[in-house]
Parts: structure tokens; C-alpha cells; sequence
């Protein structure tokens, strides 16, 4: 029986989320603790099988419309809009929370239909593929998810050019906690525009010292600075917080990490719920932020080291 496979990963973005839509740079780091994996199988109907749908792709739910356009984009690329299938779709990648499961599933299915049909698949072509469901899913993506949901490496990006990837030098940890909040990156991206558009002084100088908080970010995590670095994901912080990007869980789950010898907090992603972030030098102050988070009700914690 012909049968075809697909994989992407998670990401967490480091510095630049939101700035990153107006041409700043940012850094992004695949998560590769959480994956999700896409396996097609012959069939005489075009079907889905994930968390979210059973049956027929043209009766998928709203949470959906992403998937389904990716795939007829997918089809009529490669000239086989008659051909029908199943796509299991299983995903360790939490679901809006600004560690980016729609662009993994939607790379991972693109990858799957190409394994499928036998056709090899370019990085340009699956990137834009990937940008169709990012596009729905998100309004206007900058790209960097569906460019860091399969890449090895770190991501230094600028939404249009071709990303560089780089190493880090650095031996840093990274508690990342889950809100147990839904993130609402479309929301947030929307209200940051009309934020611009009321008030395109203050708003811009955000933007452009996000840019440069992203550069310094790539010096210190080349040259092992964490204390700036940490100093510099506090300063990231205060900037979302006043483009209403952050929340107040958010900002509790932060300051809490930082009470708890954290060297710097941030949320990561999106925003308005989701994911934060916390930096410390060594992973028995790391173990001791995860248990204070989880007692002060994220609903998850994971840890992830900068050493490869
Ligand atoms: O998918 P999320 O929630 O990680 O958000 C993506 C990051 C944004 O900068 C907010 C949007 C974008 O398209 O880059």
C-alpha cells in the first residue's frame, strides 16, 4: 500500500515577535520537544484524521480552513486535484500558543503529500505552500514560522530575505511555560496596526528598539553574556507590555520568574495568552522557576538548553 510521511517541530521565538511583521529582525529557536507528524494513506475519499476532525476534508470544522487550503494548494501544484487519500495528523505541539502548530502541520502535511506522490520538495516551494495556511490562520504572517518549523537550526530573520541560520555559543536555559490562556495572534497583530496607526511616533520607536534588541540578542548569544541577555528579554518585555501585546497572566508568570532568580522573562509568540519564557546560567535555578510556575498554575513547563 503506497503511503507517504511528513515531520515539523515547534519554535519559540527569542526576540523580535510582533516587530518582526514591520521588517525588524528576529531570532527563533526550533523546539524539537514537541513534533508534529503527518502520514498519508490510500483511500477512496479525500480524509482527516486529527484532534479536530474526523471524516471528509470538505466538512472540516472553522479550525480547519488552513489545512484545506494548504492541501487543494498542494494538489493543484502537483496536478493531482482528483486524487484522494486519508491524512493522519498527530501533533505534540500545543494548539495557539505561540509555538507554532498551525505552520509545523501544515509543513509536515505539505512534506507528507509530496513523499506521497513520490515528488522531492524544495525548501522555496514548501515555504510557500506553508505561507497559504499561515496567511488564513494568522492575516498577515511574517513567515518566520513556517521557516523555523523545519529548520535544524536557530533563525536570525527578516520577513522577505532568505534567513540565516546560526549556532549558539552559549550555555544557557530556557524554562518555557504554557499560560493554559489561548494566544490570539490574529487579534494581537490586528490591534498592534491600529496601535501604529493612532499613534506611528511611539509605536515605531517600539518596533525599531525590538529590531535592536534582536541584534544585541544575537551578540550576547554568541559571546555566552546571559546577565545581558536577560536584561535584554526584561527590556522586550516592557516594550510588548506597552503595545498591549501582553496580558496580566503574562506578566505575572514573569515577574514571578524573575523573583525566582530568573536573569530575564518575556512572553514569546503572539501574545494575549500562550507561552513566556525565563533565562537562567544553570539548571538547578531553571528546575526551581519550573516548580514556582507550575504552583502559580501554567499549565505546562518545559526546558530547553542552548547547548546542542
Ligand atoms: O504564531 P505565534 O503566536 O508564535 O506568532 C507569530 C509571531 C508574530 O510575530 C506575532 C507574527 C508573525 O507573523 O511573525
Amino acid at each position: 500500500m503506497k503511503s507517504g510521511f511528513g515531520k515539523a517541530h515547534g519554535k519559540i521565538i527569542l526576540m523580535g515577535e510582533h516587530s518582526v511583521v514591520y521588517a525588524q529582525p528576529a531570532i527563533a529557536l526550533p523546539f524539537k520537544q514537541v513534533t508534529v507528524t503527518t502520514t498519508i494513506n490510500e483511500s477512496d475519499v479525500l480524509s482527516v484524521d486529527c484532534i479536530y476532525h474526523k471524516g471528509l476534508l470538505k466538512d472540516s470544522p472553522k479550525q480547519l480552513e488552513n489545512l484545506q487550503a494548504v492541501v487543494e494548494a498542494v494538489l493543484l501544484k502537483l496536478n493531482k486535484v482528483d486524487e484522494t487519500f486519508r491524512i493522519i495528523i498527530e501533533s505534540t505541539i500545543p494548539q495557539e500558543r505561540g509555538m507554532g502548530s498551525s505552520a509545523a502541520v501544515a509543513n509536515a502535511t505539505i512534506a507528507a503529500i509530496y513523499d506521497y506522490f513520490g515528488v522531492s520538495l524544495d525548501a522555496k516551494t514548501q515555504f510557500e505552500l506553508a505561507q497559504i495556511s499561515e496567511t488564513i490562520a494568522h492575516g498577515n504572517p511574517s513567515g518566520l514560522d513556517a521557516q523555523v518549523t523545519v529548520s535544524a537550526k536557530p533563525l536570525y530573520f527578516i520577513k522577505d530575505q532568505i534567513p540565516e541560520t546560526f549556532d549558539i555559543m552559549s550555555r544557557g536555559y530556557l524554562v518555557i511555560a504554557d499560560t493554559g490562556e489561548k494566544g490570539q495572534t490574529r487579534l494581537a497583530v490586528a490591534s498592534l496596526q491600529e496601535k501604529h496607526k493612532q499613534n506611528p511616533g511611539r509605536v515605531e520607536a517600539m518596533i525599531k528598539g525590538l529590531g535592536s534588541l534582536t541584534n544585541n540578542t544575537k551578540e550576547y548569544l554568541t559571546t555566552n553574556n546571559l546577565e545581558a541577555l536577560g536584561a535584554l528579554m526584561n527590556t522586550s518585555q516592557s516594550y510588548l507590555r506597552e503595545m498591549g501585546i501582553s496580558n496580566s497572566t503574562l506578566d505575572r508568570l514573569v515577574s514571578i520568574s524573575v523573583q525566582s532568580g530568573a536573569l530575564g522573562a518575556k512572553l514569546t509568540g503572539g501574545g494575549w495568552g500562550g507561552c513566556m519564557l525565563a533565562l537562567t546560567d544553570n539548571p538547578q535555578t531553571a528546575m526551581k522557576i519550573s516548580e514556582t510556575l507550575m504552583r502559580s498554575n501554567a499549565r505546562q513547563t518545559w526546558l530547553y538548553s542552548f547547548a546542542p
